[in-house]
């Protein structure tokens, strides 16, 4: 079901030359689902008569994707709408008519209240509808639309594999969502709200569609879901499949050679995933594994369902089976309840796991969430403090960790062309970019490269020679 409010329409000009294809104008903000949904908006509306354009100037369809996740990134969303706005009414100026979409998780969760704040949106999408955008944009031109109820159908039923050239253009490494939603219910997060129940999707349409991935020269799939290690779709067997199950049939597909999966909760990291980084070669030593607080008080408030002595289980068993797996975190500080004492915590978790990367927040209470009814916030300038004092350490930690590469030979996907004239970009298993004199003809391969050196977020290296190349 959609809505439709009624609210007086801003009336714009036919374009006066009216071109057989218009502009989409297209920004996404937030989480890599949001890129990947983002790249299946575009996909969809490329047989509906729009190119994508990188100036908003010239857009006739501007989406605005957007997160919900932190106040910060729900309120840029208003302003980045009121520069949208000022170049609506110039092009209506002359003539032209801009359909303003905002779509993503702000939308999910703000509908018609989006509308009524900011005039020039034409239509508010949420994250599970927008295989209909071409039907919503078609009715947005006579009123507002808001589209924000959990559909019964399956938009992934409804979404367009894009021709092979606009695939390739994209890159070798590419996402692909496997499963969407959260139950889990941690009270700080927006999610269960925006995304709705956890989803899965059956691995045969997964399969198909990394297939097509494959053939059109992708080397490199990152699985997706709020909660991907919680996969547990219908397999081609008819029984449920577990991601890693799902990650063994996906390294048998011809040409994909690296998997990765995120985001991932520690509960549902179960001994069949574990081994899978010991027995799967495709899947790189490289895992986003949140865990949030390292005190148990707060994991508790915070509703995780595990505690600390838990989390530091299950990284000694990945270490066990993967002894080169490196791990990054999430990180939320100042959550309420958090005394002197929790944060300490944190940090000394933070010390004895060590991470190679990190994402690290202040607590920002979000409207519907428990949390943010809590008692005992903590006051703003404790978490600046505390932000400041965790990510020198984690910062600290990423920096050893890149040195440690120096002299050791990694192998690296290539990907693009390099910063300078001469050289090509590729990624570390460890995600860092890797920097490399060599041709450009060797964009797609994954070659051994010895780490020469750092600068603050990549690594340079030095093509191995032809007889090291085994990889
Ligand atoms: N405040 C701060 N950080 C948050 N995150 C999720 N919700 C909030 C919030 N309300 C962080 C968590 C999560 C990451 C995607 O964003 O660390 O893992
Ligand atoms: Fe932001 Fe979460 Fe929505 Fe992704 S799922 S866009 S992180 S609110």
């Amino acid at each position: 079901m959609t809505e439709t409010i009624d609210l007086p329409v801003e009336t714009a000009a036919e374009p006066q030359n009216a071109a057989p294809r218009r502009k989409l104008f297209i920004k996404s903000y937030g989480c890599q689902m949001n890129a990947y949904d983002a790249q299946k908006m575009t996909d969809l509306l490329a047989p509906a008569g729009f190119d994508e354009t990188q100036t908003l100037d010239d857009a006739d369809l501007v989406i605005l994707n957007t997160c919900h996740i932190r106040e910060r990134a729900a309120e840029k969303i208003f302003s980045e709408l009121g520069k949208v706005r000022e170049v609506k009414d110039a092009r209506r100026a002359g003539g032209l008519a801009t359909q303003v979409v905002v779509a993503g998780c702000v939308a999910q969760a703000g509908g018609g209240e989006i509308v009524r704040r900011q005039k020039a949106v034409d239509l508010v999408v949420g994250p599970q509808n927008y295989h209909r955008l071409p039907e919503l944009l078609r009715r947005a031109e006579a009123m507002p639309v808001i589209d924000t109820e959990f559909p019964v159908e399956d938009k992934f039923d409804f979404l367009v594999t894009p021709p092979r050239r606009v695939t390739q253009a994209r890159g070798v490494a590419a996402f692909v969502t496997v499963q969407e939603g959260c139950d889990k219910f941690c009270t700080f997060c927006v999610v269960p709200y925006t995304r709705g129940a956890e989803v899965s999707r059956p691995v045969e349409k997964i399969v198909a569609e990394v297939a097509d991935l494959a053939a059109a020269g992708v080397r490199e799939i990152t699985l997706l879901g709020q909660n991907v290690n919680a996969y547990h779709g219908e397999g081609p067997d008819g029984r449920v499949w577990s991601l890693a199950k799902l990650c063994a049939r996906l390294a048998e597909v011809p040409g994909i050679a690296r998997l990765r999966y995120t985001t991932s909760h520690p509960n549902d990291m179960d001994g069949d995933l574990i081994a899978a980084h010991r027995d799967l070669p495709a899947l790189m030593p490289y895992l986003h594994l949140p865990v949030q607080s390292g005190a148990d008080a707060i994991l508790s408030r915070m509703n995780r369902k595990h505690d600390r002595a838990a989390y530091r289980d299950i990284v000694r068993r990945l270490r066990d089976a993967c002894p080169d797996i490196a791990l990054s975190s999430d990180f939320i500080v100042g959550f309420p309840g958090e005394s002197d004492a929790d944060f300490a915590a944190t940090l000394d978790l933070v010390q004895e796991v060590t991470f190679a990367s990190a994402f690290s927040f202040k607590y920002s209470p979000r409207p519907g969430t428990p949390g943010a009814e809590m008692d005992e916030q903590v006051p703003e300038a404790v978490k600046v403090a505390r932000l400041a004092a965790l990510q020198e350490l984690l910062d600290a930690q990423r920096l050893a960790f890149n040195r440690s590469l120096v002299g050791r030979t990694l192998a690296v996907l290539f990907e693009k062309k390099g910063r300078h004239v001469g050289q090509i970009a590729g990624r570390s298993p460890y995600l860092q970019p890797v920097q490399v004199e060599a041709p450009e003809a060797l964009i797609g391969r994954i070659l051994p490269v010895e780490i020469t050196g750092l600068a603050s977020n990549s690594l340079f290296g030095r093509l191995m020679p032809e007889e090291t190349q085994r990889l």
